[in-house]
């Protein structure tokens, strides 16, 4: 089942389906002529041309996407084009541990693992077990290296877990000096009614110089409202992201410097959010 998964305080649990929308953009062929000098023409035409061996070219990863949608799966994975986006920044930074919100199939996980060092570290954390175990069949057949860790349950609960992997950034149970600890790359892609909460953990695991990376963060619009509207009155999947905005500018540039960068691909406009910890 795709969608938002909730735990209510009550413990019981909230699952808000995802709207039905087109998975995928018209090829040339279906299209003609009116393919070309479009968005999706040239997300098309940017893919054919830039997908990299390992990386979007991959055979392994294609026969990924085609388990996921066999088993059912939404394809709300991020396009080609971001996942060698996230590549390169975790590539570009020297990336060594990388932790990840939402894992759907693990496609931006591979994309993420193939991007660092054998001996790097990366976290993926998936509420739906189905979701989960496809993403882990895929992670098998792509034998990547490093094998992401999947950790099953709410992000929040994950991540709030005292007892858990989270309960501190990584490198301090190690004893490593303080500026060594934490992740390098957090990139999240999960519920976006919980994304300011999400934020905050980041922060707090993110290593001094490393990097946040929301997806989903213009929500085609809907996040820039006149200051005064009603919290209510505010689409719930934008209210987590305008938190974020409104922290940051709260901040003034002494904790994160961030940027946000709308786009358009055929799923429609919207960007994401990056977010450097000073
Ligand atoms: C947009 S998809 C992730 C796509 C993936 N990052 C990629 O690009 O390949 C969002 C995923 O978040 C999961 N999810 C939804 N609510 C969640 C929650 N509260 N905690 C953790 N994961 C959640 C969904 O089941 C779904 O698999």
């Amino acid at each position: 089942m795709s969608g938002t998964y909730a735990r209510n305080p009550d413990g019981s649990v909230t699952h808000t389906a995802r709207r039905q929308r087109l998975d995928r953009p018209l090829t040339a062929d279906e299209a003609g002529d009116k393919y070309w000098q479009t968005t999706a023409g040239v997300e098309g035409y940017l893919t054919s041309k830039l997908s990299a061996p390992g990386y979007a070219a991959d055979a392994a990863l294609a026969r990924g996407v085609q388990r996921a949608r066999d088993a059912g799966m939404p394809s709300i994975a991020v396009s080609p084009m971001v996942g060698q986006l996230l590549a390169i920044m975790a590539k570009s930074m020297k990336a060594t541990r990388v932790l990840e919100i939402g894992t759907l199939g693990g496609y931006s996980t591979a994309f993420l693992a193939n991007a660092l060092p054998s001996h790097g570290e990366i976290d993926t954390i998936e509420a739906s077990p189905m979701h989960a175990k496809i993403a882990q069949q895929n992670f098998l057949d792509l034998d990547l290296l490093p094998f992401p860790t999947t950790h099953v349950g709410f992000g929040l609960d994950v991540l709030r877990d005292p007892n858990g992997k989270f309960a501190a950034p990584p490198g301090v149970a190690d004893g490593l000096p303080p500026a060594e600890c934490g992740y390098d790359f957090i990139f999240v892609d999960a519920n976006k009614d919980d994304y300011f909460e999400y934020f905050v953990e980041g922060l707090r695991l993110c290593k001094a110089g490393g990097v946040l990376f929301f997806d989903n963060a213009i929500q085609a619009g809907r996040i820039a409202v006149p200051a005064d509207t009603p919290v209510d009155d505010v689409d719930a999947n934008s209210r987590g992201l305008r938190q974020i905005y409104d922290w940051i500018e709260k901040d003034a540039g002494k904790t994160v410097l961030a940027t946000a960068i709308q786009n358009v691909a055929f799923k429609g406009w919207d960007g994401f959010a990056i977010i450097h910890k000073l």
